[in-house]
Formats: C-alpha cells, sequence, structure tokens
C-alpha cells in the first residue's frame, strides 16, 4: 500500500500558492490509516519512550491513539490558555510576531524519555518549539516523528541543530 495515495493535496490553502498536504483522507480510510499507525510504531517503539508528546492539534491524532497501542502516557502541548491550572510556557519566534506553546506543569517527570509527534514537518518552527518546551521541564526528547516531511523546508536540518532526530512516512520534495 502506498500511503502517499490517501493524501489529498489541496492547491492555494491556506493562502494562493501554498499546495496543502490533507491527511483527512488518510484518516477516513481505515486500512491506509491502520498501516500508517503500524508504520509510526515501528520507528518509535525502539527509542524506548516512557511517554508521547503530541502537539495541538494534529499532532494528537498520531500521538494519543500511539500512546494507547504503545501502553503508555500520552501529553498535550498545547496553543496557549487552553490548558487547566499550572502551565510552563515556551515563545518563540514566526516570520511575523510570535507564539506561545504550554505543557502542564508535572505532566512529565524529570530525565522522562519522550518522543514528540505532529502530522507534518514543514520549517520546524512548531516542533523546534517543542523540543525546546519539553526539555525546560526536564524531558529527554527521544525522537520526533511525523506523518509527512516537506523536505524542502529544511525541518530536518533545524532539528538535526538541536541533536533531535526526525523520522517520517511520507517526503514531499
Ligand atoms: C501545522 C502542522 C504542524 C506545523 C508544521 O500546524 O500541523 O504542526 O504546522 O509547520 P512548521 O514545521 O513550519 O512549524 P498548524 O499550525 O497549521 O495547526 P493545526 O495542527 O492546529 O492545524
Ligand atoms: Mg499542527
Amino acid at each position: 500500500m502506498n500511503l502517499k495515495d490517501h493524501i489529498r493535496h489541496v492547491p492555494d490553502f491556506p493562502k494562493p500558492g501554498i499546495l496543502f498536504y490533507d491527511i483527512s483522507t488518510l484518516l477516513a480510510h481505515a486500512a491506509a490509516w491502520a498501516e500508517a499507525m503500524r508504520q509510526v510504531k515501528e520507528a518509535v517503539a525502539p527509542l524506548k519512550p516512557d511517554l508521547l508528546v503530541g502537539i495541538e492539534s494534529r499532532g494528537f491524532l498520531v500521538a494519543a491513539p500511539l500512546a494507547l497501542s504503545l501502553g503508555i502516557g500520552f501529553v498535550m502541548v498545547r496553543k496557549k490558555n487552553k490548558l487547566p491550572g499550572a502551565v510552563v510556557s515556551h515563545s518563540y519566534d514566526l516570520e511575523y510576531g510570535s507564539d506561545t506553546i504550554e505543557i502542564q506543569e508535572g505532566a512529565v517527570a524529570k530525565g522522562q524519555r519522550v518522543v514528540i509527534l505532529d502530522d507534518l514537518l514543514a520549517t520546524g518552527g512548531t516542533m523546534t518549539a517543542a523540543v525546546d518546551l519539553c526539555r525546560k521541564v526536564g524531558a529527554e526528547v527521544v525522537g520526533t516523528n511525523y506523518l509527512i516531511e516537506l523536505s524542502f523546508l529544511n525541518g530536518r536540518q533545524r532539528l538535526a541543530d538541536k541533536g533531535v532526530g526526525v523520522h517520517s512516512l511520507m517526503v514531499y520534495d
């Protein structure tokens, strides 16, 4: 099965000139989604994580079911002001302006091995920020995983510069 056959290409979304790789069609196809999750599990299990971290929102779609399947916990990294109680925040620069992500205090214990998951790696800005946030709370980030990687945006190099590995199921050049 070629997983790429289940990714819909939507031109000019969310802006003119951008080609959007839509995972909705993969999620909606039971056999293809099961095969994608099987492949993600195969890549993540050898890293022996204590916990999986998913990035809001589409990262949750991958991280939560995989955590269940591996029999480990799942922790959310969310955009600011979404998580209740005490949180740890990390702000990072965007092309225009900045953004903030948060994790709940105590969600990860110091020294725990975490794999961070997202649906897609583009510039790596989102994942780099999530790595910084996880490290801030004392996690050991043992890898990152994506369904899709847009290799021409060089996110992989940006993560390598942070000393973090990248594994993706589908690469688009
Ligand atoms: C998209 C995608 C990744 C991120 C990748 O999320 O799901 O999280 O962008 O881009 P980057 O590597 O350049 O940072 P988006 O912010 O669109 O939000 P969503 O997941 O909530 O839809
Ligand atoms: Mg996202």
